[in-house]
């Protein structure tokens, strides 16, 4: 039976996206090499791409009703001084967003511009989330520079960005520690970068309202059952800005199915009586290395948990819906509309 959570306008790829073959081509991407990296065997030179148009005029009009949908203000947005509005886990909230980001369609067009198989991030609450800054509310870089915990996130823009619009892009660092700024020219359009190899820092936006969707890919090499590469997300940032409990419920769910289906695999692999040679030493080593590699699965997961018991500061909560800044929100998609 569908919820009341389930009413409201389908995803549709073809109507809302705007990423066919031939957008593909035409999207100028920064590789690493380029940008004076060294790439290792296995990885993916791929640094950034350069801003392209990501949503359909529908697909955008969409976007930004779901995030001043009622759910999605009722359950949503968190406050800290860290990032002042943002919205979490929407894709619990919202059918919409919810479709975009389990969208076949969607994973194969990004994967095709990275050049990778790429997998929706495993941990919803984290894997779709946007950010909001106030116009004229921060003068310094909203994130200072860092790497991201995982490898790809598309950079969505929803804002409206006036003529003498300041700031509010992405700086992207090269190897020789010279920055780069891209920012999306306007409402729909985004990019692309591999945030666990390029360092970069967020801008703040001095005289408009910033409104910026991140979601977050995982190379499904990583997340495969036979990898021994490990995904790092932790719960460092995520416990400044996100309710506690959702966090617990939602990261322990990731991870222990990752370990569970570890365990699984060794079992089937490893225990055979049949298949293996349980004196050789080729094989034991292989057992050690996907051991070694659950349990620093188990340590991340368990030093994450230990992150909010440790927490020690007032528990971040869902804004009350009055407490929710609506009005300043949709004057960043006025002009627009207006238009
Ligand atoms: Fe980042």
């Amino acid at each position: 039976m569908p919820t009341a959570r389930e009413e409201g306008p389908d995803f549709d790829f073809s109507r809302h996206v705007n990423l066919s073959a031939l957008d593909l081509a035409g999207i100028r991407v920064r590789k690493l090499s380029e940008m004076g990296y060294k790439v290792a065997p296995g990885e993916i030179d791929f640094g950034y791409s350069e801003p392209f148009r990501l949503l359909s005029e529908e697909g955008l009009r969409l976007y930004r009703e779901a995030i001043l949908s009622k759910p999605v203000l009722e359950n949503c947005y968190y406050s800290c001084p860290m990032v002042p509005l943002t919205i979490r886990n929407m894709a619990a909230h919202n059918k919409f967003i919810r479709q975009m980001s389990t969208s076949e369609a969607m994973l194969l067009a990004c994967s095709n511009m990275v050049g990778c198989d790429l997998a929706w991030h495993p941990f919803n609450v984290e894997h779709m989330m946007t950010n909001i800054q106030m116009k004229g509310k921060e003068a310094t870089k909203v994130f200072d520079w860092h790497h991201d915990s995982n490898s790809f996130v598309l950079l969505v823009n929803l804002s409206d960005i006036p003529a003498d619009g300041r700031g509010g892009g992405t700086l992207m660092q090269d190897a020789t520690g010279a920055a780069h700024e891209v920012r999306a020219p306007g409402p729909g359009w985004a990019y692309v970068m591999q945030g666990n190899r390029v360092k970069h820092a967020a801008k703040s936006s001095e005289n408009w309202t910033r409104i910026v969707s991140v979601i977050s890919f995982c190379r499904k090499d990583t997340l495969a059952v036979e990898s021994l590469e490990e995904d790092t997300v932790d719960l460092h940032l995520a416990r400044n800005y996100t309710d506690h409990a959702l966090l617990d419920k939602e990261y322990a769910a990731y991870r222990l199915s990752r370990s569970m289906e570890k365990l699984r695999f060794l079992k089937e692999r490893f225990l055979d009586a049949e298949a293996n040679n349980f004196s050789c030493l080729v094989r034991r080593k292989e057992l050690v290395r996907h051991l070694e590699h659950l349990t620093r699965n188990l340590q991340i997961t368990s030093r994450s948990l230990q992150m909010l018991t440790d927490w020690g500061q007032p528990l971040p909560r869902p804004l009350p819906v009055d407490e929710v800044p609506v009005t300043e929100i949709a004057s960043a998609y006025t002009s627009t509309q207006a238009a």
